[in-house]
Parts: structure tokens; sequence; C-alpha cells
């Protein structure tokens, strides 16, 4: 706690000799944007007056990777990197690629980015570090994004019979294999001095329990991610790197088409327990992925971000 020093009367003072953080004051970033825009606009004729948002969410020149990228979100997310201009790396456990996996190969080359796939397993922490680290070397030690999305959702088990076996392998990919990721990431971002941006994708399951689902291990893997999240990113602060959590609410996925297909009924149930009465798809989480790893959110670490349809609202 800073000391209070009341020796000038009224007008009492925090003494500043006894705050210990931040430990040097890190400047705030100018730029050129917005209302700074428009005033250099006025004063300076030469300025080029443009539309500077979306520069704002390139990532151009950048490396990323995404773990679980052969499918569901893990997929979408790569994309929408290799949009945005980084050379992006999927990670996932099969030896070889899925066919949409391949289709968007084809589909990013046509835009001129690149998307290559790297198989690995997230849960075992030598070898994700092994296969970050040899992405990391084809790169000059360069990643700038790393986004964690390798997942299981476990069976679904009353709490008093919930498997052991079970509960571990979820806790090892979701909560292990994404903090090894996370770690592996980190590492190669600091030795380069590279501000980078890490997401863990947690869910909303985080933070709410889904009613009726009796999901114990994925539910308690999901409050680890999160509070992942919020513990590296104060350690990794102070080196510029941001960390954060993004949590959706109910998407159709193979994960959750485990549910879906065997229980049709399932989609309705869920989509009553939000606002907008629908359950969300893939690519409604594009916007988020390219705003959380991009500088378009660079004040942002630490924090969780919910995409749920307002599920947790109720
Ligand atoms: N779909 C949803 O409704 C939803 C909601 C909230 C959070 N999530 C989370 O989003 C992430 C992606 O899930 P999804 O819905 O796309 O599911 P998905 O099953 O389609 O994708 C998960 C991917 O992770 C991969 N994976 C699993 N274990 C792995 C391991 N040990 N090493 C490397 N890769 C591994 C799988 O092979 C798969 O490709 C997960 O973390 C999931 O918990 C999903």
């Amino acid at each position: 706690m800073p000391a209070v020093d009341g020796t000038t009367g009224n007008s009492a003072k925090l003494s500043t000799s006894a705050v210990r953080f931040p430990v040097k004051l890190v400047p705030v970033p100018v730029k050129d944007v917005g209302v700074n825009a428009a005033l250099k606009a006025q004063s300076d004729p030469s300025f080029e007056v443009k539309p500077r948002i979306f520069e704002e969410f390139a990532l151009t020149g950048q490396v990323a990777i995404v773990t679980g990228g052969n499918g569901g979100l893990g997929l979408e997310f790569a994309i929408v990197l290799a949009e945005l201009g980084a050379k992006v790396y999927a990670i996932d456990l099969p030896a070889t690629p899925s066919s949409d996996f391949v289709a968007a190969v084809k589909y990013v080359k046509r835009l001129g980015s690149s998307l290559q796939y790297r198989p690995s397993d997230v849960s075992k922490q030598e070898i994700i570090s092994a296969t970050i680290g040899e992405i990391a070397a084809e790169n000059d030690g360069k990643i700038h994004v790393c986004v964690a999305a390798a997942g299981i959702l476990g069976i679904e088990a009353d709490c008093t019979d919930y498997p052991a076996n079970m509960f571990e392998k979820v806790m090892d990919v979701n909560c292990n294999g994404v903090f090894f990721t996370a770690q592996a990431a980190a590492k190669q971002m600091k030795q380069q001095d590279i501000a980078g941006s890490i997401i863990l994708i947690a869910s909303m399951s985080g933070s709410v329990t889904n009613r009726d689902m009796n999901w114990i291990p994925y539910n308690a893997s999901k409050s680890a991610v999160i509070q992942i999240a919020r513990s590296m990113a104060c350690e990794l602060g102070p080196a510029g790197i941001r960390v954060n959590s993004l949590s959706p609410g109910h998407i159709r996925t193979k994960m959750t088409a485990a549910v879906l297909d065997t229980q049709p009924e399932m989609e309705e149930f869920w989509a009553s327990l939000n606002p907008l009465g629908r359950i969300g798809a893939v690519h409604e989480l594009r916007g988020v992925i390219a705003w959380l790893a991009s500088e378009a959110s660079t004040f942002c670490t630490g924090s969780d971000i919910l995409v749920t349809g307002g599920h947790t609202i109720w």
C-alpha cells in the first residue's frame, strides 16, 4: 500500500516512495488515428485522409499459431488470422489434416496468405513446446499471435460417479494443454521481445454451469483457463505481451454435434437459454478474434470476453 504523507496538513498526499508498481512508467502509445488524425489533417495538408480502422486490425508479416486448428472454432480462427495477413500454423492431433482444412489451405492461398498444418499434442508439454519451437525457428524465432483452442468435452456423468481417468483427460487437454501452449508461445515472444497476443479459448462454462449438463471437469477446466489468462497477463504485462481468454456460448461444431446430433431437442433447449433465442455459428467469433489478436485491442489484457448470445445475463 502506498504510504500516506500527513505532514502537509489538510492536503494529505500519497508518498510515491512506497509505490511498488508499475516498476517503470510505460509511455502511452500515440497514434495518428481517430481524433488525433482529424487534428493532424487540419494542421497538416499533406496528411493522408483515409479510414485507418482496418489497418489497426492488420496482421501483415506476423506469425500466428492456432491449436485445435484442424476444424471447428480453431480452423475458423486460423482463416481469420490468415485473412488479416498472418502466416498461420494450425496445430492439432491427427497426423494428416481434415478435408475442411485442405480446402481452407487452398482458399487462404488464393487470398495471398499461408496456412500450414503441424500435428502435435497440447497435453504433452515437451511435444507441444517442441512443435512451437520448430515453428518459431522457421520464422527467425518469431511468434506474434497464439490462439489456444484445442479442447475436449469429456463425457456427461453425475459428479458423484465421474470417472477419474476422464476427469484427468479433460484437465490434461483443456487446462494443462492450454497452459503448455501459452507457455511455449510466451517464451518465444519474450526471447524475441515481441509484444504478442495470446488468446486462450475458455467457455461460458468457466463462469456459469450449463443447466442440466453434468460436465464437471469441462466446467472446472474452463474456469482454470480464465484464471491462467489472468495470471499470465500479470506476469507478461511488463514484457508487453497480452493474454486474454475468449469464452464462447453454444456454437455448433464437432464438439457440440456430439450432443446435438444424438439429442436434437437440445438445440431448442440451449437456444431458449439466451435472449437471442438461437445457438451461435463459428463465423460469429471472427470479429472478436481479429480484435484480440491485433493492435485494435492493445489496452486489453487479463480479460475474459464472453460471446454467448447473452446466455450469461439471464
Ligand atoms: N463449440 C462450442 O459451443 C464451444 C463453446 C465454448 C467453448 N468452446 C471451446 O472452443 C474450443 C474449440 O472447440 P470446438 O467447438 O471447435 O470443438 P472441436 O472438437 O471441433 O475442435 C477441438 C479441436 O481440438 C483438437 N484437440 C483435442 N485434443 C487435442 C490435443 N491433445 N492436442 C491437440 N489438439 C487437440 C481436436 O482434434 C479438435 O480439432 C475448445 O476449447 C472448446 O472447449 C467451444
